[in-house]
């Protein structure tokens, strides 16, 4: 992905994202950054959470990239990039990385995308958001007595016929529960808190509305759906709200992995496989492609349980494999991120059961 730093372009790989990232949470996004002070804003604001501004023209994004790469005391920050791309060139690289996004006052092809409205671009913001992220989205609007910007010119009038028939089924085709719409006018445009928004507000006439919605469950996957296995227990039918399934012990287990937990298929393993708590295991991609947003685990064998959380990964997609990160590295065989408890933090008296290759150990992954 292209990184604005300072005032060069920079590959940046989805990993080292993951390492600016760290344990800053939440991730905003925002879409149509334009000169990327909001995203600062927020950046400011709110220390503990990572921003990301993304713009297709680099040159908007110059000066708060240069700015922030400045001393902390001169207005420095590190809990912000900025990234110049048309959202719809933004492929796997951003999956799920966000825990809100806005796109505020987009112009363009942002806006076309959004009322026409266009797949390709809206799936394309569905990918950046994790399950559950609020998308915030304000729209301008023209008003009868006040001058259509030219942007705006070609585009249909956001009717509320309009933005019932047209505008809220798109965001819901590609994968959005929308939860309110509202018309507002100049005052709560310049609260929007953008550049843009503070320019069109100074038109009294102005009209904008406001669509906030909820990234839902992944689009359908065109994947190799395994069938579902026989003794794993989908409990409340196809959308699964808790699924069990079975997997054995094994002599090599060690779970001393900081980062990671995985059940896998396979019969066999190394003692270099440090992150694996389960072998044998029956689960069916099919019955866990269900199961969508945060979810606990539990780990039973014998009398003794533990447990995790963690968010599933929209892009999960390995029939063998399923593995758990604290990362958000949204890799096929990565069924969920955000984990709050590698293998290395289990009790050690608990892996010792688990290595035991007579253990049947059932796992219940519960959708909350
Ligand atoms: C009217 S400006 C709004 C900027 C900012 N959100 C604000 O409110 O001040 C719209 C921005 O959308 C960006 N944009 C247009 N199409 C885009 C696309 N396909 N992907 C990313 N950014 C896009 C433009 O470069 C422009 O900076």
């Amino acid at each position: 992905m292209n990184a604005l730093v300072g005032g060069r372009i920079a590959n940046l790989t989805r990993v080292q994202l993951e390492g600016m990232i760290g344990e800053r949470r939440p991730v905003i996004v925002d879409i149509g950054a334009g000169d990327g002070k909001f995203a600062y804003r927020l950046a400011a604001d709110r220390p503990d959470a990572f921003c990301i501004g993304i713009d297709a023209n680099q040159d908007n994004l110059l000066k708060q990239s240069k700015r922030v790469r400045r001393k902390p005391t001169r207005g420095g920050k590190d809990n912000i990039l900025y990234l110049v791309s048309r959202v719809q060139e933004i492929t796997d690289e951003l999956q799920s990385i966000a825990d809100e996004v806005f796109v505020n006052l987009p112009w363009g092809e942002l806006l076309h995308g959004i009322v026409v409205p266009k797949p390709e671009l809206l799936s394309s913001i569905r990918r950046i958001c994790m399950p559950g992220a609020p998308l915030r989205l304000s729209l301008y609007h023209q008003t009868a007595g006040a001058p259509t910007p030219l942007v705006l010119a070609d585009l249909p009038e956001l009717t509320p016929a309009y933005l019932d028939s047209v505008v809220m089924p798109g965001l819901e085709q590609s994968g959005f529960q929308v939860t309110d719409v509202c018309r507002v006018g100049s005052e709560e445009i310049r609260q929007i808190g953008t550049t843009w928004a503070r320019k069109l507000a100074q038109n009294q006439l102005a009209e904008a509305v406001q669509i906030e919605a909820t990234a839902t469950r992944p689009l359908q996957r065109q994947t190799g759906d395994t069938p579902p296995s026989p003794s794993g227990k989908n409990l409340a039918g196809t959308h699964s709200a808790s699924y069990t399934f079975k997997c054995s012990g094994h002599p090599n287990i060690r779970g001393t992995h900081h980062k990671t937990v995985e059940f896998t298929r396979d019969n066999e393993i190394t003692g270099r496989a440090t992150c694996v708590l389960g072998v044998a295991a029956d689960f069916s991609l099919a019955d866990l492609q269900n199961i969508v947003g945060n979810v606990t685990v539990e780990i039973a064998v014998g009398d003794s349980s533990e447990t995790f959380h963690a968010t599933v990964n929209p892009a999960y997609g390995d029939s063998e494999r399923m593995i758990f990160r604290k990362s958000r590295l949204p890799t096929e065989q990565t069924f969920a991120v955000d984990l709050d408890k590698p293998a290395s933090q289990f009790t050690r008296s608990f892996i010792r059961s688990l290595s035991d290759p007579d253990a049947s150990i059932m796992v219940t992954v519960k959708q909350k």
